[in-house]
């Protein structure tokens, strides 16, 4: 398609979906009705704006459990949790999650399920206890941060490849674990995946986040400071979307353009979002 025809059919579907853009180069706000969304009607369509927009936002919508796990199953091949629940209550609240503490490691930039054979393909968060300070869920677009970077930079990232693992993540939040937690982090495995990901689509990203350990080959400080140096890239505020929560949002990402992170709030202030999943397609390659 020629820029011009791509514009238009980008147009008529934005149309179509009722979306807007919130940032230029991440998230859109999409304004179609809940029974709309429920209809699947518009999945195809919703489908394609994800991936080339990361975020949708459908502010104030309000879904039941049942609704948020109905429209996610027009979206992909629903996928549960590994305990086998279909919705996951995501909290720092041990009360409402037993498994609570190994959410902290959603305050750093991460993607879902990168230790995952295939990493999860989408996911949506459903707003229903606001925090009383904090908590926005940010997110950045991996492909943006892949397409802008400089020719330099894409021809250094080609072909590296990094180590990456749950105990890489355990530090962020824990930086003096006891030797028990390390070993209970470190069977979770360890993964070489690429920096960046050529999708099936043609497009790239890139792969990144809080359980990269090091670059393979590379020297300890060489690593550190292009990992580094790439997440703050990836993570600049012209790539970014600050989702400030509304009791009812629901907000969806391509986990598999984009990273994402809890910004801090209060772990006793019951703080709650439903989060359903989609499968990924694709490994990281
Ligand atoms: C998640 C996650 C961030 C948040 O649900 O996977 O990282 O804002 N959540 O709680
Ligand atoms: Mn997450």
């Amino acid at each position: 398609m020629t820029n011009a025809a791509t514009l238009e059919a980008t147009s008529s579907l934005e149309k179509r979906l009722r979306a807007t853009d919130i940032k230029p180069q991440i998230a859109s706000r999409v304004e179609l009705s809940k029974e709309q969304l429920l209809s699947g009607e518009y999945a195809a369509d919703l489908r394609e704006l994800l991936e080339r927009r990361g975020v949708l936002v459908f502010k104030e919508v309000n879904f039941t459990d049942a609704e948020q796990v109905a429209f996610t199953k027009t979206i992909g091949e629903f996928l549960p949790e590994m305990e086998g629940q279909e919705v996951y209550n995501i909290t720092l609240d041990p009360k409402l999650n037993a498994k609570s503490d190994y959410l902290k490691g959603s305050l750093y930039w991460h993607a879902d399920g990168t230790m995952n054979k295939v990493p999860i393909g989408s996911a949506i968060l459903t707003s229903h206890v606001l925090p009383t300070w904090g908590g926005n869920t940010e997110f950045c677009n991996t492909y943006a941060a892949y397409e802008l970077l400089s020719e330099a930079d894409k021809n250094l990232v080609e072909g590296l490849k990094a180590m990456h693992s749950a105990w890489t993540s355990l530090f962020y939040y824990d930086p003096e674990p006891s030797y028990e937690k390390l070993m209970d982090m470190i069977r979770i495995g360890e993964v070489e995946l690429p920096l960046v990901w050529k999708h099936r689509t043609g497009r790239k990203s890139l792969v990144l986040g809080c359980t990269t350990h090091h670059v393979i080959g590379m020297d300890a400080t060489e690593s550190a400071k292009l990992l580094v140096r790439l997440r703050d890239w990836a993570t600049q505020p012209d790539f970014v979307y600050s989702h400030e929560w509304s009791v009812g949002d629901a907000v969806m990402w391509d986990n598999t353009g984009t990273m994402h992170r809890a910004m801090p709030y209060d772990p006793n202030c019951g703080r709650l979002l439903h989060r359903t999943k989609t499968a990924g397609e694709e490994p990281i390659q």
